[in-house]
């Protein structure tokens, strides 16, 4: 696999708040408890020694519950909090060492914030609240019609056009022209959301941003995101405290408590090996159906080519394999049908070249990227392991019915 290519770099960070942090950080760092020191000392441990890369075009989720610290850990990337120890690069650079000028340039064009409240422009309109995180740029970018390399005219019919796309996105359509004070907590927020998606900063920092959403326009959110991060791979850090949430549009989740680490990596490990009890706990009543994908379960088949193999071969294949099932693929490697030692026990005519698929059994087919609920049908269907394709629909593996079973079921401690 490529390696990935680090956007955000956090390294050993700590956040202590109260009067003089740097004269309790070794005792945070000799490991004191967060209630102690506060108790003791009157400081709050925000965040403790947290390393984590964040890979361009992630869409990076942290989660944690309320107090964890993940508002605090979100605010060093650009800045808005400064670290008590630990480094945070972004694009390899040293964001404590920028100076005013290129710090204004890093939350400008590089980094869109929704807050989990967040200040619109109560003499704008809706649609002129949006336009705002364009026209900012503008003044210092050179302005959005050189960008774009159109006329002025043009320019803000493009902006206006960008700006609308958003707010329907949004579902505020016909409530462009109200002011902020017009509308309800929840619609302020997603006017705030809409005008950080029409900007083209490369990376979006979200914190609880889709918390005061309806379920609808919060799964349409999610997949408008995801979307996002796939045709524009914007790096994407996305706060919640919502577990499916997380799981439903996380490339990586980063588990917080107390302002520690727990955990981090992709939802599926989270699922299938917590690292502690309290990540157990944290996952245990996830529906695992929706969120683990066939891919992660499936196993390595043994394969022979249609037209170039007999059914001596295929059973030989068998033999050795401690597979029960050998898949029969085309030329561009698509499964066609098995050969099965069931088939073998029955006394099946298996003799003689594999010229079609006439004596072979018939094979269910998934594309790995589905979870494992949408395959429990054709789980059900049939004894031959489900064959699982790649991108390009060629085989991929299979998965027997007793692993998609498995890893439904939650592991108990
Ligand atoms: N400015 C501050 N001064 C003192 N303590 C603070 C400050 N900001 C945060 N804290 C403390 O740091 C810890 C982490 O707070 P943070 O706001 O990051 O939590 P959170 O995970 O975002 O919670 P929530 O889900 O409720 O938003 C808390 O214990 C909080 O009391
Ligand atoms: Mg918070």
């Amino acid at each position: 696999m490529a390696q990935q290519e680090i956007k955000i770099g956090i390294e050993n960070v700590y956040k202590i708040f109260g009067p003089d942090p740097g004269s309790v950080l070794d005792r945070v760092k000799g490991g004191a408890s967060k209630q102690d020191l506060l108790e003791d000392t009157g400081h709050t441990i925000g965040i403790r020694d947290v390393s984590l890369d964040i890979g361009v075009g992630q869409i990076f989720v942290v989660m944690g519950l309320s107090g964890s610290g993940k508002s605090t850990l979100i605010r060093h990337i650009n800045r808005l909090i400064e670290p008590t120890d630990g480094r945070i690069l972004v694009d390899g650079e040293d964001v404590l060492r920028l100076d005013a000028e290129a710090l204004r340039h890093l939350r400008r064009y590089k980094m869109s914030m929704v807050f989990q409240r967040f200040a619109l422009l109560p003499h704008k309109t809706v649609i002129d609240n949006v336009m705002s995180g364009l026209q900012i740029r503008d003044e210092a970018g050179g302005g959005i019609a050189k960008r774009l390399g159109l006329s002025s005219g043009k320019a803000s019919a493009e902006a206006r056009e960008r700006a609308q796309a958003q707010v329907d996105l949004v579902g505020l359509q016909g409530f462009e022209n109200q002011y902020p004070s017009q509308l309800s907590g929840g619609m302020q927020q997603r006017v705030g959301l809409a005008r950080a998606l029409a900007t083209d900063a490369e990376v979006l920092l979200m914190d609880e941003a889709f918390s005061a959403l309806d379920p609808l326009i919060r799964n349409d959110m999610q997949d408008q995101l995801i979307q996002i991060q796939n045709e524009l791979s914007k790096t994407i850090v996305f706060i919640t405290h919502d577990l499916d949430e997380a799981l439903r549009i996380g490339d990586h989740i980063a588990i917080l408590k107390d302002g520690e680490l727990r955990q981090v990596g992709p939802p599926e490990e989270i699922l299938m090996a917590p690292a502690d009890d309290y990540v157990s706990r944290f996952v245990k009543d996830v529906n695992r159906g929706r969120v683990i994908t066939v891919g992660s379960i499936a196993n390595d088949y043994p394969t022979v080519v249609l037209g170039a193999a007999g059914f001596s071969d295929a059973l030989a294949k068998l033999e050795a394999s401690e597979r029960n099932t050998v898949y029969v693929c085309d030329g561009d490697g698509r499964p066609v049908g098995a050969v099965t030692t069931k088939m073998a026990q029955e006394g099946r005519d298996l003799s003689g070249p594999i010229a079609d698929d006439a004596k072979l059994d018939p094979v269910q087919t998934v594309d790995s990227a589905a979870v494992i609920e949408d395959m429990l049908p054709l789980s059900m269907k049939t004894e031959v392991p489900v064959a699982v394709l790649d991108g390009d629909g060629a085989l991929a593996g299979g998965v027997p019915r007793r692993t998609v079973l498995s890893a439904l079921v939650r592991r108990e401690e």
